[in-house]
């Protein structure tokens, strides 16, 4: 959704994921959604160094960059071992912290750029199931402001998109394993947000495009004057009024 939108508002959009049969997949499926939009793939493990240098060596400037790549599981946090708290700190901050450093210099000197963190709900009220994931979230936060910091003056901002809920492929199934296969989708939910997220304002997922709103708007000319901050796409599920 993403990546459509982008691409509906004109930029050339290059995606990215680990397998290259599905990166070939997923560009089908755009183009044949937007004919006239101009999309391409570049396949690489971003979690790794290497993938990200191979990335970089495939794709070497980018005008906007949206760190979208976000592992997510329930793990009991006394359980989470050595190897998993590196996997989630790999995988959902280094991923961006390597891409966001190559790029970065390049937009400075070009005199406009922009770049996205996909956070969360999760990096304000830790999950006590996924501590791992919300400290990663967290920390896109203070990743996100010190390079808006390194950038300042420069026509390039830098911000996180703070995503709550999503009705993505894993959450639908995350909430049919809650509340049962029997109910139509509609009535699941309802069951699924007044039962396990009370919180949320709106007691619906939210939709893909919404978030996608966001991060289209945040990449925009129109947002020249956002950066350094965190932005809320939750359905006012944070009780907070800041960020
Ligand atoms: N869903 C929610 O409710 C929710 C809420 C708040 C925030 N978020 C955040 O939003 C972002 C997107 O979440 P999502 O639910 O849309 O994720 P998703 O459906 O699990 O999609 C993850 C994508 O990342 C790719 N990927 C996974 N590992 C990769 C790697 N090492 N290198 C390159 N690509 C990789 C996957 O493609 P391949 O498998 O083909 O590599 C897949 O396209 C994440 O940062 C997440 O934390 C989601």
């Amino acid at each position: 959704m993403i990546a459509a939108g982008l691409a509906r508002a004109g930029a050339t959009t290059v995606i990215n994921g680990r397998r290259p049969e599905r990166v070939e997949t997923v560009l089908a499926e755009l183009r044949a959604a937007d004919p006239a939009a101009a999309f391409e793939g570049a396949a690489a493990d971003v979690a790794t160094a290497e993938g990200v240098a191979a990335l970089l060596a495939a794709l070497p400037e980018v005008d906007i960059l949206v760190n979208n790549l976000g592992i997510f599981g329930a793990v009991p946090v006394l359980d989470v071992d050595d190897e998993l708290w590196q996997r989630y700190w790999d995988t959902n901050v280094m991923s961006g912290v390597r891409l966001s450093r190559a790029y970065l210099p390049g937009m400075r000197d070009r005199g406009w750029g922009r770049v996205l963190f996909l956070a969360s709900d999760s990096a304000v009220a830790i999950p006590a199931e996924m501590v791992h994931y919300g400290v990663t979230k967290t920390a896109l936060l203070a990743v996100s402001r010190g390079y808006a910091k390194a950038m300042a003056g420069t026509g390039v901002t830098v911000n996180s998109v703070i995503a709550g809920p999503t009705h993505t492929e894993g959450v639908e199934e995350f909430a049919r394993q809650l509340v049962g296969d029997d109910l139509p989708w509609d009535e699941a939910q309802h069951e699924f947000m007044v039962h396990h997220r009370p919180n949320s304002l709106i007691q619906r997922l939210i939709e893909p495009e919404e978030i996608a709103n966001m991060v289209v708007y945040l990449s925009s000319p129109l947002a020249a004057a956002s950066t350094g901050g965190a932005l809320r796409v939750d359905g006012g599920y944070v009780d907070s009024i800041l960020p």
